[in-house]
């Protein structure tokens, strides 16, 4: 069974901002997640951080606990957890282009406030486009 994580947290220094410190995070996340057989997509927008994952319960638990230590974000919440029928995401890890276009398609100026059913919609305009 599929399940999708969808969080949102808070990024630390200069976490999304500098290219090193999101090349660090693709890189890592490519590798990890296609062994893993997990796929993703991850949005930076002023300092805050929205990332959905796609993958088996154990795959997707295991990564959310290295998430949850890592020191380059803070205050992550799960706004979503739930099975799937079919995944939505097809790469092992892709970064959204236009983070404000994203949010603008559900009417938000900032991740802070985005809910569970923003982030879906998220999803489905990700998917029209
Ligand atoms: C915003 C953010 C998103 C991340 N996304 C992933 C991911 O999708 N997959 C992954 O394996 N690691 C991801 N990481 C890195 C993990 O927190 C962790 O550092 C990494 O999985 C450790 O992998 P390693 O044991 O191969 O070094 C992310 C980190 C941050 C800060």
């Amino acid at each position: 069974m599929l399940h999708r994580v969808i969080y949102a947290s808070e990024a630390v220094g200069a976490t999304g901002v500098s290219t090193l410190s999101i090349a660090q995070i693709l890189g890592a996340s490519e590798v990890n997640n296609r062994r893993d057989e997990i796929t993703g997509c991850v949005m930076f927008h002023r300092g805050h951080i929205l990332q959905a994952l796609e993958g088996g319960r154990a795959d997707l638990d295991r990564l959310m606990r290295r998430l949850l230590v890592d020191p380059r974000h803070s205050g992550l919440r799960i706004l979503c957890d739930m099975p799937i029928p079919a995944r939505v995401l097809t790469e092992p890890m892709s970064l959204c282009a236009d983070p404000a276009a994203m949010l603008g398609s559900v009417g938000l100026p900032c991740i802070s406030s985005v809910t569970a059913n923003d982030a879906e919609a998220m999803l489905d305009f990700r998917k029209a486009a």
